[in-house]
């Protein structure tokens, strides 16, 4: 799946970031999770790259489809650059070639799908981080490899650790409902860490805040797409909630700006924050932005309890990113403010609804 939005947003990144994508060029580039939102979008990118000439990108595009879609890949299919490998990557993996990069975004991320399967969210955040680490260990030619993190290691933070940065050491429940992910993923981190001491692997990695945007599926349950798919159907936005928790939601232009950065130049061993800092907002708030930019007739905004008894368990009360450190190490911040993207989204899915709208 893509369409025009999606491509412009592709090539701006390839206009912005110039040179500093040339590291890229006649490598090989393995992609896990890549039928999923973001890593497809990466893979769109690299497909941008290709389309500008010289030595292109080969790209290794892994991922089971737990909820992946092949059809947002499906229009790099005829590429004789990219190859696409069925596989659960919490499985051994051979490869079967040299590869030069590595993008490690497999996960289970919807919170109520890794509720729903907590055993195989741990299993892939754990046992998938460490096949591919060890890939990296084996294969010499590894320039960079990142993990997918999440800002969930920091659980709940309290009020002084927010803006959070990377110093931050979290606040989370290791037996809640969400811990399957939380902590698996915190672990993956730990994985990273010790492969860097102990081998030199150049893993660097990233921790996304509330990444949204065109390609995001309409029933991936994530609040976005929920309140999105409410907008492009043109029925009553539900909130579960009182509406009061916060989010500062980052554009998945921006965001994967910022990663490929981390990725090409980021510090091995290092964490970086990835989102928007500038604005946190109240989910109330956010369907009401929606509703304006939706424009009439006005979507009204109903509040229900979720038939989810667990719903709100853990749910941070606040989550907002210190980016000092990504502006600090690269010439990136993010530009895209909410208005824009909520509209840029809705137009993308007037293009092409992904799942289940
Ligand atoms: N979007 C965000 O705001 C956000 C925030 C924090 C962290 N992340 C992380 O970024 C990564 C991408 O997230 P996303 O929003 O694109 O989610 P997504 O669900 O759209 O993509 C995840 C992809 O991983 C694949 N996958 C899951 N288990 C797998 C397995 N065992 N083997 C192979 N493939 C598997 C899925 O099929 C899917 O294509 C994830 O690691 C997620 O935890 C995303």
């Amino acid at each position: 799946m893509t369409n025009e939005i999606i491509r412009e947003d592709a090539r701006w990144i390839v206009d912005r970031m110039g040179a500093a994508l040339d590291p890229l060029r006649g490598t090989t580039f393995l992609v896990t999770g890549a039928c999923g939102f973001l890593c497809s979008f990466v893979l769109d990118v690299c497909a941008e790259l290709n389309r500008r000439g010289g030595k292109p990108v080969r790209v290794l595009a892994v991922d089971n489809f737990a909820s992946g879609l092949p059809e947002r890949v499906a229009h790099l299919a005829d590429r004789s650059e990219f190859k696409l490998i069925t596989h659960d990557v919490s499985q051994p993996f051979d490869p079967g070639e040299p590869v030069h990069w590595i993008w490690h975004g497999a996960s289970v991320a919807s919170p109520t799908f890794y509720r729903r399967f907590p055993l195989e969210t741990i299993d892939v955040n754990v046992n998938g981080t460490r096949q591919f680490l060890e890939l990296a260990r084996k294969q010499p030619g590894v320039q960079g490899m990142v993990f997918m993190s999440t800002s969930e290691i920091y659980g709940d933070p309290t009020p002084d650790a927010i803006p959070t940065p990377e110093t931050y050491r979290g606040f989370v429940s290791c037996t809640g409902p969400r811990a399957c992910y939380d902590e698996s993923k915190r672990l993956g981190e730990t994985l990273c860490a010790n492969y860097h001491r102990l081998h030199g692997t150049p893993i660097k990695v990233i921790r996304p805040f509330n990444v949204y945007g065109p390609g995001q599926r309409l029933d991936d349950k994530r609040i976005m797409p929920d309140l999105m798919s409410a907008a492009v159907e043109r029925r009553p936005i539900v909130l579960h909630s009182d509406g009061r928790a916060t989010r500062a939601f980052c554009y998945l232009r921006d965001g994967v700006w910022g990663m490929l950065h981390v990725l090409l130049r980021g510090e091995p061993g290092e964490a970086y924050n990835v989102g928007n800092d500038h604005e946190e907002i109240g989910m109330l708030d956010l369907a009401k932005r929606l509703v304006e930019v939706a424009g009439p007739p006005t979507i009204p905004i109903e509040h229900k309890v979720s038939d989810d008894p667990h719903y709100l368990s853990d749910n941070p009360q606040r989550r907002c990113p210190d980016l000092s450190k990504m502006k600090r190490s690269f010439p990136w911040s993010p530009e895209v403010d909410l208005r824009e993207g909520l509209s840029r989204c809705l137009r993308s899915y007037g293009d092409k609804p992904v799942g289940g709208a």
